[in-house]
Parts: C-alpha cells; sequence; structure tokens
C-alpha cells in the first residue's frame, strides 16, 4: 500500500506580469474562466481526488485568494436575508472547510522549486500533489484523479504530461521515457528544463500535475538554480530520480496555459461552449464574431 496523499500544494506567488494592468491589484489566479477563479478549478480538481488540505504559496497582494478561500460572512448573510440560497448552496463548495487551508508566503522569486520548499513544513513528511494553477486542464475525469489511480497501482512520484509541437519545447520541462506500462504510463528516465528545440529528449512535457513523494525537499533545499537562473523544480527531481521511481500519466484532456493571453482566451471560449447553461446563447454569438 502507498500511502495516500492528502495535501496540495499551489504556488500563486507569481506576478502576473502578462496580464498587466489586469493583475495591478488582483492576482492572476482570480482572474475568471467563465465564472471562476482559474485557481478554483485546480482547487476542485485536487478535492475530486479526495485532498484534504490545501497549501497556497503566496505572496505579497495576494490576499484576494486568501478572502476567496475563506467564507465570506457578510456576503452570505445578505444573500440569506434575500432568501438567494441558490447562491450560498453554489458558493459553500468552492472553500475548504475551516483549518483544511493554509498560506505560506514566498517571499522572494527565486523559482518554483523554491516555491514548493517554502511548503515543506506543511507538507510534513507525507506524498503530495503539486498542481500549477495557470495550467487549466479540462477534462471529463479531473487529472489528479485520473493520476491518483497511476500512484495507487505503481506508488512513487507520478507526472502529468502530455504532446506539444515540436517548436514549443524551449518552453516547458521535458521528460525522457522507457518503459511503457499501457498506453497512458511510462517509467521517466530523465527530464530536462527548458532545453534548447534541437537538445529535447522528447515532446513530451510537464504539464503542471504532480504527485510527488516528501524527499523531494531535501534535494529543493540544497538545489543550485538552474534554467534562467530560477530554482527549478525539474532539477530536484532529476535529483531524486537517482533513488526514487518517476512515471509519466499523459491524461486524459485539454489544458488551457492560462498565464498566457490566448490559453486565457480560449479556455473561456472552450469552457463556456461546454457549459450547459451558457453554450445555447454564446455559440451563436461566437460564430457571428468569427465572421468579421
Ligand atoms: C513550470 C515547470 C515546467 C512545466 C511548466 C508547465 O515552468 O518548471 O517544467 O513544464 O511549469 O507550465 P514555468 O511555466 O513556471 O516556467
Amino acid at each position: 500500500m502507498h500511502k495516500t496523499p492528502r495535501k496540495a500544494v499551489f504556488p500563486v506567488a507569481g506576478l502576473g506580469t502578462r496580464f498587466l494592468p489586469a493583475t495591478k491589484a488582483v492576482p492572476k489566479e482570480m482572474l475568471t474562466v467563465v465564472d471562476k477563479p482559474v485557481i478554483q478549478y485546480a482547487v476542485d480538481e485536487a478535492v475530486e481526488a479526495g485532498i484534504e488540505h490545501f497549501v497556497f504559496v503566496t505572496g505579497r497582494g495576494k490576499g484576494a485568494i486568501e478572502d476567496h478561500f475563506d467564507l465570506a460572512y457578510e456576503l452570505e448573510a445578505t444573500l440569506k436575508a434575500r432568501g438567494k440560497t441558490a447562491e450560498i448552496e453554489m458558493l459553500k463548495p468552492t472553500r475548504p472547510a475551516a483549518g483544511a487551508a493554509s498560506f505560506v508566503r514566498q517571499q522572494e522569486p527565486l523559482g518554483l522549486g523554491h516555491a514548493v520548499w517554502c511548503a515543506r513544513d506543511i507538507v510534513g513528511d507525507e506524498p503530495f500533489l503539486l498542481a500549477l494553477p495557470d495550467m487549466l486542464i479540462h477534462a471529463p475525469r479531473g487529472c489528479f484523479a485520473q493520476m491518483m489511480d497511476v500512484y495507487k497501482a505503481h506508488g512513487g512520484n507520478v507526472i502529468a504530461v502530455e504532446e506539444v509541437p515540436h517548436e514549443h519545447v524551449n518552453r516547458y520541462g521535458v521528460v525522457a521515457l522507457d518503459e511503457k506500462f499501457d498506453d497512458r504510463t511510462a517509467r521517466i528516465t530523465g527530464m530536462v528544463e527548458k532545453p534548447r528545440i534541437e537538445d529535447a529528449p522528447s515532446n513530451l512535457i510537464i504539464s503542471g500535475r504532480y504527485i510527488l513523494q516528501p524527499e523531494i525537499f531535501a534535494k529543493l533545499e540544497t538545489q543550485k538554480p538552474g534554467a534562467g537562473g530560477e530554482i527549478q523544480l525539474t532539477d530536484a527531481m532529476i535529483a531524486l530520480m537517482a533513488e526514487q521511481n518517476f512515471f509519466s500519466y499523459t491524461f486524459e484532456g485539454t489544458t488551457y496555459d492560462c498565464g498566457d493571453k490566448i490559453g486565457f482566451l480560449s479556455a473561456n471560449f472552450a469552457l463556456a461552449l461546454d457549459r450547459e447553461d451558457i453554450a445555447a446563447k454564446f455559440r451563436p454569438v461566437a460564430e457571428a464574431l468569427l465572421k468579421r
């Protein structure tokens, strides 16, 4: 039996400079896709996978995230007084239970590896989930729930991967695989963060969903800066690969990189077209706009 992950970590300290001026006063994770903030999609995915505790690695100016996952007492009292029970019911599943969310500040933007390391005391000596919320994964069954099946079968560390056009590999972490267990699951034999296109071992990229063992924290502790001068999670995972298994999982679903304008707009467009309550009205509008 492999110890079941109970906690999920969400690095949300990034400045969101690609979305200025929108992100001057609003964290990029609070930008909405249809009617939910980007961060809520990642949290809901973790909830679906059975996660009990949510760890947010934040920074200055990210208070709206903390408020979002809190009980909005005045709002709910007002809704109640007005008999708006549907709205109250809608809010309930969006927030973790009291005591089930932790917030820790990264203090300095030293890289993703450093952000994850900042969660070490709260995660403790347990396997955990890590979600990079910019990567919104739209799937009939959440990516984390799918990955949990792989973890139950194989243990170790599990990383969600997907194919991208070869000319885009330099934007991501890229994996090399050997032994395949099935169509979607394989053993990872190598990783490289932001390789040059000609050096990439494949076009399978790390998609921003991980199940990691706590030993990663000791590797992060001594990790030297890598690509872009930042402390890279991928480099610490490479170090841990010498001691533990890493499995790749090609998930079912579509990724929208909401840290990028085109990805963000695509997510809004695609998710609106998939929403029963909106699609019928949105589709003709979208079609008319595309004819302009
Ligand atoms: C991070 C990871 C990278 C991964 C990517 C997914 O990079 O370091 O391995 O492929 O997220 O979005 P970042 O986007 O923070 O540069």
